[in-house]
């Protein structure tokens, strides 16, 4: 079923056309002559397009050049008279799909026109297909303008020369995905699959089975034989997202999966040998959870080869402009508007706010605020209240709001974590530069430099 517009001068034969083809269920709109059909075509909704070439005030050319011009991948088709054939040639160079030479058949006339949609939604598909791999590789493209997020490429291309588990840590939302496919995308495993799975959203007792696979029958419901990410993942990465999650008797099964390089299935007899890199993510210090007993310590150093930690990103402001433009363009192109940018009142609130859901926060606000836009630029109004209301707090106030923990707490680690939190912006704000970030922090440089040392921040 689709829209067609239909432009003869002939009412005779548009009305013998348009009941054939909608008794096949299409719906017709029709024009008597070029201007009719130039209105229609902008202002209709249509999905193929038939005219007559010969018409009284424009040639069906124009028409199909308009056509093309408003939709360059809905089909046109031309009827012309036997004499004007060399015409229709020209205009299946001008895009045409094809032409129906009079006198034709109406059998004729729905192969052509059936042809013509197929063809239609093929290449309409392809061009939302190479929209979504654009978009796919651009989202694949780490921004990286801070000082912190420069490291963290740097260490993360070279761990990706090695085969060595890696463990990515930080809070929600700062791209430990993202960063784990860099690492894959790098390594010499990047022809292999990239296979992920969220170990805090499968339920316990089918998790050994998703990381191992089973046999068929080996427990009421395994109706056929599963492969497990293991086995999916051979050859490649396999990414543990939220390890923290994952309960105590997988970890000890994980663990010898990791030292003996070979699983079991579930149910199964036989051992499979498996060739795949390990990288895990968490949000959670697992330190704590190995002191609370909830995470196994021989595990943690199995992974833990090497260590990414992700800043926050309110501890990598510079990484805010850039992030807001690259969004900016991928949800503009995805909702087809022809938005630029964002106006300096919009990129200033936003280089304020801290972004508690770091990353993941910012991409939902520009959705959001991009859909809301009409103009070609993204206004304050369009974002949300909170943040355009955003207000810091003084140092003073949010003392005020320090509440001492019941369980009480570690005042050393809690300082040293602020003073290293301080240390790296201020690092990161000039540039490295040592003279300014002192003078940021109202330190005298030799007090900053042997702060450097205690933090082991000289790197
Ligand atoms: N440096 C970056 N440059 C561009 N996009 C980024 C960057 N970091 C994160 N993103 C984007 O932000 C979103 C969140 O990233 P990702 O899913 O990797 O975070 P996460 O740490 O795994 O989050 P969660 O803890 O919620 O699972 C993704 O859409 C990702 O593409
Ligand atoms: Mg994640």
């Amino acid at each position: 079923m689709a829209d067609i517009l239909l432009c003869d001068d002939e009412k005779n034969l548009r009305d013998l056309l348009s009941l054939a083809l909608e008794e096949r269920g299409h719906q017709l709109q029709e024009a008597a002559n070029g201007a009719q059909a130039l209105k229609k075509l902008a202002s209709e909704e249509w999905d193929l397009f038939i005219t007559d070439l010969k018409l009284p005030d424009l040639s069906g050319l124009d028409l199909l050049r308009r056509a093309k011009q408003l939709a360059p991948d809905k089909p046109v088709i031309l009827i012309t008279a036997h004499a004007s054939a060399a015409t229709a040639i020209t205009a299946m160079k001008e895009g045409a799909f094809d032409y129906l030479e009079k006198p034709f058949s109406i059998e004729d006339l729905h192969l052509v026109v059936t042809r013509s949609l197929e063809q239609g939604a093929l290449v309409r598909e392809n061009v939302q297909l190479k929209k979504i791999i654009q978009e796919k590789e651009a989202q694949r493209e780490i921004i990286a303008n801070s000082r912190a997020m420069r490291h963290v490429l740097e260490l993360a291309e070279r761990v990706a020369r090695t085969d060595a588990s890696v463990m990515v840590t930080g809070e929600s939302g700062t791209g430990k995905e993202l960063i784990a496919r860099y690492i894959h995308d790098h390594s010499k495993r990047s022809h292999g699959p990239f296979v992920a799975i969220n170990c805090g959203a499968i339920p316990e007792n089918l998790i050994e089975s998703e990381l191992f696979g089973h046999a068929k029958g080996a427990f009421s419901g395994a109706v056929n034989s599963r492969k497990g990410v293991f086995v999916e993942a051979e050859g490649g990465t396999l990414l543990l997202d939220e390890m923290g999650e994952m309960p105590l008797t997988i970890q000890a099964s994980l663990l010898r999966v990791l030292q003996e390089r070979v699983i079991r299935p579930v149910g199964g007899t036989g051992e499979k040998p498996v060739d795949v890199r390990v990288i895990a993510t968490t949000h959670r210090d697992l330190m704590q959870e190995i002191a609370e007993q909830r995470f196994r310590e021989d595990l943690y150093y199995r992974i833990h080869v090497v260590n990414f930690k992700l800043p926050p990103l309110h501890d990598r402001r510079e990484d805010i402009p850039l992030l807001v433009v690259r969004f900016v363009d991928t949800f503009a192109k995805r909702y087809d508007l022809p938005i630029k940018g964002v106006s300096p009142e919009v990129m200033d609130c936003l280089s304020r706010y801290p972004f508690p859901g770091n990353i993941r926060e910012l991409q939902n606000i520009i959705e959001g605020a991009v859909s809301l836009t009409t103009s070609q630029q993204v206004e304050l109004t369009a974002l949300p209240e909170q943040i355009r209301h955003y207000s810091p707090r003084s140092n003073a106030e949010a003392a005020d709001l320090f509440k001492l923990p019941a369980e009480g707490m570690d005042l050393e680690q809690w300082m040293l974590d602020r003073e290293l939190s301080a240390m790296n912006q201020a690092l990161e704000r000039a540039e490295g530069n040592k003279t300014n970030a002192a003078k940021l922090l109202g330190l005298s440089f030799r007090s900053f430099r042997y702060r450097l040392k205690k933090l082991n921040l000289e790197e």
